[in-house]
């Protein structure tokens, strides 16, 4: 039987929210694009690991249809349990090969290869865009990611000294726990006065803190192939396909010509993105890729967000701003500043653009919120709950996760949020939604202590927090 280094270390594979049909359907749709809606849409994962990403998917969606293949069996293996346990029958995870697996012309509007362009040698690069090319639908968008230039310079450095240290080590295990060490060890010894030393500091804490079973692949791994955004641009067109935009919502800007060049037809957008690339030493790209054959009008086009639909992850902070992660958003045109109230305030769900702003100039406004990840935008509405309800559920993949003592739990927006301590795990694993709120509350108040009022209280509370990650269905 044919093992690989990802049968003898465990890739650990998650959502990954920027290849969500979604999010690719939301991406087609600010280009003008037709695109396959998520509910009944057909998406096919190359290099699915263990399903961790594809499989939330299909328990979200049950209409659609999700297919994902891996070279290891071990991974494989594991997906197919985590499927089996949810009972999904929408979803199949096989083995597979890159090089041979055929589901048939066109058969998916949505291919997902995350972390496998650059990790594998030469001929599976080419039989996997062209695998792209066979399987996506003539209207089909396909994500790939991949080790990108010029920063991927500074991690070859890196990897050539962590391959340099570990050369009397065997197998992926060992030589990823080594490469750790020689990681810390590199970490102190960097000068911190020196520019270049500094670059390399940053890169290795960064890998140090992804940990042993991604460095084992991602950086130690037979294969390490970054390329420049045009000569990947120039594979996928010999293989019939054109780059899209970038995946992120911040690089959706980058399929667009910038602000100054709208009126020159001449302005060449591929090589401005290849120059953006030189600028920012960019290291990862994730990009989304079409049929060639579709024409793309690289000219953005504001009105079409008035088709989708927005939700925002931003808060307000003790100040009355809005706040999104580290960074403030000042707002000051009212127009915008009430829009955003009513979109951080139906949080988490997503209400339709045209309920907040009705006109191009707001329009414009939005998208750049978008770019700057001030909300998110969505081509189809939000199926689940703002509240829950009496009787409350949470997301059976959420709960397949913390009842395996998983802290990371993939929200039913396709994010992952920490869950860090085991009563709440529990409490999660626990919301099959087979109990009201007074059970549940009797049920916990032994554990918790205090009056039956007091923690009916305290779990109406847990539940707004858990409806708000979004991880409650019900
Ligand atoms: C870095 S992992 C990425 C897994 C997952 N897509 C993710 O992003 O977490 C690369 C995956 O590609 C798979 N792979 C490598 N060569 C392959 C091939 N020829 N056919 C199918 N899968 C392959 C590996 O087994 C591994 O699971």
């Amino acid at each position: 039987m044919l093992t690989t280094a990802y049968d003898e270390v465990a890739y650990p594979t998650h959502a990954f929210a920027q290849t969500h049909p979604d999010r690719l359907a939301s991406h087609a749709t600010l280009f003008g694009l037709p695109y396959a809606e998520a509910a009944t849409c057909r998406v096919l994962d190359i290099g699915a690991g263990d399903g961790s990403n594809l499989i939330p998917m299909a328990a979200t969606h049950p209409r659609a249809h999700f297919v994902g293949f891996d070279l290891s069996q071990e991974a494989v293996k594991r997906g197919v349990a985590m499927i089996d346990a949810l009972g999904l029958e929408n979803v199949s995870l096989v083995v597979g090969d890159i090089m041979t697996a055929d589901f048939g012309v066109g058969s998916f509007d949505y291919i997902i290869s995350h972390g496998v362009y650059s990790w594998v040698p030469e001929p599976v690069r080419e039989g996997l865009l062209r695998s792209i090319q066979r399987h996506l639908a003539p209207n089909g968008v396909a994500f790939v990611s991949y080790n990108a230039m010029p920063g991927g310079r500074i991690r070859q450095a890196l990897r050539d000294r962590l391959l340099f240290a570990v050369r009397d080590v065997n197998g992926a295990a060992a030589r990823a726990e080594a490469a750790r060490r020689q990681l810390l060890v590199l970490i102190d010894g960097f000068a911190q006065d020196d520019p270049f030393q500094v670059l390399l500091l940053i890169e290795a804490r960064r890998l140090y803190e992804r940990g042993a079973s991604v460095l084992a692949h991602d950086e130690l791994g037979e294969t390490f192939f970054p390329v420049h955004f045009h000569e990947f641009d120039g594979h996928a067109k010999q293989h019939g396909l054109q780059f899209l935009t970038g995946a992120e919502a911040a690089r959706c800007g980058e399929g667009f010509a910038p602000p100054y060049a709208l009126s020159d037809p001449n302005f060449d957008v591929l090589a401005h993105v290849q120059e953006l690339d030189f600028r920012d030493l960019r290291f990862f790209r994730q990009d989304l890729v079409i049929h060639d054959s579709v024409a793309v009008s690289r000219i953005p086009q504001a009105n079409r967000l008035l088709a989708m639909h927005v939700s925002s992850g931003a808060t307000r902070n003790d100040s009355g701003a809005f706040q999104v992660g580290a960074s403030q958003i000042e707002v000051t045109d009212a127009v915008l500043a009430s829009a955003l109230e009513t979109i951080v305030r139906a949080r988490p769900t997503t209400i339709p653009v045209s309920s907040v702003v009705s006109d191009h100039e707001h329009a414009a406004a939005l998208l750049r919120m978008y770019w700057v990840g001030a909300v998110d935008l969505h081509a189809e509405p939000s199926t689940f709950p703002k509240v829950s309800g009496d009787r409350p559920a949470a997301s059976p993949f959420a709960r397949l996760q913390a009842a395996r003592g998983q802290t990371l739990l993939t929200t039913l927006n396709h994010g992952m949020v920490e869950v860090k301590d085991t009563f709440s795990l529990n409490f999660i694993a626990g919301l099959d939604g087979s109990r009201t709120r007074a059970e549940i509350a009797r049920d916990l108040a032994p554990k918790l202590g205090g009056s039956l009022e007091a923690v009916a209280v305290q779990i109406d509370k847990q539940l707004d927090i858990l409806a708000g990650m979004p991880l409650l269905v019900g």
